[in-house]
């Protein structure tokens, strides 16, 4: 049924669905679940250390024998000047005397950089059949290493230069994420809030800039979504906020709540969570600290200072998720793709002979 089959024969998958690695929400049992659907189950890894990496794969591997994809970060080892800290220490210092909680610290955590030699040499341990990178792409040796080991490369890209750059630095496979995406920007460089290229903007420029299958995400939800981006030229989607209200996602019940009632209008892009760019639930924190918006830590140190605001209060909670969220479903993962399968076909069904497209 799908228009093109490119990125199917390039991950060796029946449907061209990806579930977005979501670290923190996106558990084994939910990407087993998609895998073993048809679609590409992800897990977000940038987290992760080595063993629980490896526990993360041995658990892929027990649930399903179907490909999978594991994910990364690629960004610079932070370096937060002291200017920047006692600034942002300054302007968060009411809200911590608010919360009742301790001064905030100004030993912010020693980060690495996202991707790194050991995190290469456990890959190419695991050797998982999938690997995508947020954030950018790491250098051709490492790239050309994973490709050798068999691991089939996948990159985001939020506008048409970074495409360009991933093409360039061996992906097979570009995701083109546009504005409406829940969860980080995968912008290569870091950036504020500003103004990004919506996915029905950023699609088709995408598919006319690279070779490569490309990958639609952001504000897809439903069938409409699927048939729209393969109208535009992509050869699949990836999907993260869609996947948030499955039984085996790792969501929260404050989130999962939020998510049933939630509207277009729920969130907004902002850095001062974590020092990049996300799409994130508007909260009294993200407006106030957007009001006065100055440098901040590097991503993710950023991450000490916001984190015991936001599991105090609500009102500084950080909720990932992106502008279709109304859209979701509360069903099993496996299910999900099948009604997105189901529904993607009566769409190109309705649109080749003329009837209406259901709704
Ligand atoms: C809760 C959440 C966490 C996310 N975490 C990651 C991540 O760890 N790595 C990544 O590459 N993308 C991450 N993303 C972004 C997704 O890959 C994808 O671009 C986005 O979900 C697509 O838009 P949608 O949420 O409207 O479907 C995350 C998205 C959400 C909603």
């Amino acid at each position: 049924m799908w228009p093109n089959r490119r990125l199917c024969d390039l991950l060796k998958i029946e449907h061209p669905i990806i579930q977005a690695p979501m670290a923190g929400s996106a558990t084994p049992e939910l990407a087993a679940a998609v895998s073993n659907a048809g679609g590409l189950g992800s897990l977000g890894c940038a987290s992760m250390l080595p063993d629980g990496l490896r526990n993360a794969a041995r658990q892929m591997r027990a649930l399903t024998v179907c490909p999978f994809n594991l994910n990364f970060f690629v960004f610079p080892r932070p370096d937060t000047g002291d200017a920047v800290l006692t600034r942002v220490i300054d302007r968060l210092r009411p809200y911590y005397e608010e919360l009742s909680l301790d001064q905030p610290s100004r030993r912010l955590p020693p980060v690495g950089p996202g991707f790194d030699e050991e995190k290469l040499e456990l890959l190419l341990e695991i050797r998982p059949p999938v690997v995508s990178f947020h954030f950018g792409i790491p250098d051709a040796a490492a790239v050309g290493r994973l490709k050798q080991a068999g691991i089939a490369i996948i990159g985001t890209a939020t506008n048409v230069a970074e495409a360009h750059k991933l093409a360039g630095g061996g992906a097979d496979a570009v995701i083109a994420q546009g504005w409406e995406a829940g969860g980080h920007r995968g912008s290569h460089a870091p950036n504020g809030p500003g103004d990004g290229v919506g996915t029905m903007a950023l699609v088709p420029q995408v598919v006319d800039a690279v070779e490569l299958p490309v990958i639609a995400a952001g504000g897809i939800a439903d069938g409409r979504g699927i048939a729209a981006a393969f109208a535009l030229g992509a050869s699949g989607v990836q999907i993260g906020t869609g996947f948030l209200s499955c039984d085996e996602a790792g969501t929260d019940a404050t989130r999962r709540a939020l998510i049933r009632t939630a509207t277009d209008m729920d969130t907004m892009v902002t850095d001062v969570f974590t020092g990049r760019a996300a799409r994130a639930r508007r909260t009294r924190y993200a407006l106030e600290m957007e009001e006065s918006r100055g440098p901040l830590p590097d991503f993710p140190q950023m991450v000490a200072l916001s984190a015991p605001l936001s599991n105090a209060k609500e009102d500084f909670a950080f909720h990932l998720y992106g502008q279709a969220a109304a859209l979701n479903r509360e069903l099993p993962a496996g299910q999900l793709v099948r009604t997105l399968v189901a529904e993607t076909s009566e769409v190109f069904d309705a649109l080749s002979t003329g009837k209406t497209t259901p709704a």
